[in-house]
């Protein structure tokens, strides 16, 4: 995600501001800001940078087996992303595209809500086309990407999950004020970026520990957070649309409490039942 939900704000010029940090790119994107799809241009990258891509790609595909949903899998053997080099956000596009209408857009950091909803609403993910230092391959303290691709991307390739986020998108686009815009961002935080998932989320007596995989953008593209979200020191909760409104979360440290849904179908239903009854979907 490249969005600030819940974040102290950053500024908007066109589309979205530079962030210029140690980290950026050591050749700057020639494509203008905000280009969409097709018509975006790749930076010229530098030879770490696609060997910084090939490390997180084989540290993440590791460990991925057996921990991530069969949705993110599939979304990602269609997206074939390549292992050695940093992938171009137009050919990912295109992929997208076909899958579910859904197109990247390029951004060059954090995406005020306002851009960030109409941008859902229009079928458009804002992704970086920058990539993390090799100092950071652990942690970085702002969305690369790395995680929007990996991260992100898998998941919007599947129909009921593109469907759940586009109804996210016109949620956001009618909120009155900001209050509703912190509980679209704790819903965003505890689903889009550290969900799971458990067939039987809902039926405790029947839930069985062992079948809990992730779905989380932050979760998938962290090795630290894939390890600590699926042990015993995370407590899991049911998904609850209206809980997951008001529990405040901490962007510094990892989480205590997570939520499982049991299916995108359950997803998408919950969250269009719940923005409706507030309101901000009919
Ligand atoms: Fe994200």
């Amino acid at each position: 995600m490249s969005t600030n939900l819940g974040i102290p704000s950053g500024k908007l010029s066109t589309e979205v501001e530079f962030k210029a940090r140690p980290s950026d790119p050591i050749r700057r994107s020639p494509s203008p800001e905000g280009t969409i799809g097709e018509q975006i241009i790749p930076p010229d990258y530098a030879h770490e940078q696609h060997s910084t891509w090939a490390e997180l790609y084989k540290r993440q595909s590791a460990i991925l087996s057996g921990r991530v949903c069969a949705e993110y899998l599939d979304g990602r053997e269609l997206l074939n992303f390549p292992s050695n080099r940093v992938p171009q956000l137009a050919d990912l596009s295109r992929i997208l595209k076909n899958a579910t209408g859904w197109q990247v857009i390029r951004v060059e950091g954090y995406v005020p809500e306002p851009i960030f909803f109409r941008l859902l609403a229009n079928k458009c993910f804002p992704c970086t086309d920058f990539i993390r230092h090799p100092t950071e391959l652990e942690y970085t303290p702002a969305p690369d990407m790395f995680h929007d691709l990996m991260g992100h991307l898998p998941l919007i390739t599947n129909s009921r999950f593109a469907g759940f986020f586009h109804a996210y998108g016109l949620a956001g686009l009618r909120v009155r004020n900001e209050e509703e815009v912190a509980m679209l961002g704790r819903i965003y935080w505890f689903t889009v970026e550290f969900g799971l998932m458990n067939p039987n989320a809902q039926k405790r007596d029947l839930r069985d520990v062992r079948e809990t995989t992730i779905y989380g953008a932050g979760i998938v593209s962290s090795v630290g957070e894939i390890m600590h979200s699926l042990s015993d020191v995370v407590k899991k909760e049911p998904f609850n649309a209206e809980v997951l409104s008001q529990r405040p979360f901490d962007i510094h440290h990892m989480q205590d409490t997570l939520f499982e849904i049991t299916s995108f179908d359950e997803l998408e239903s919950e969250f269009r039942r719940w923005a409706s009854s507030k309101g901000l979907l009919d």
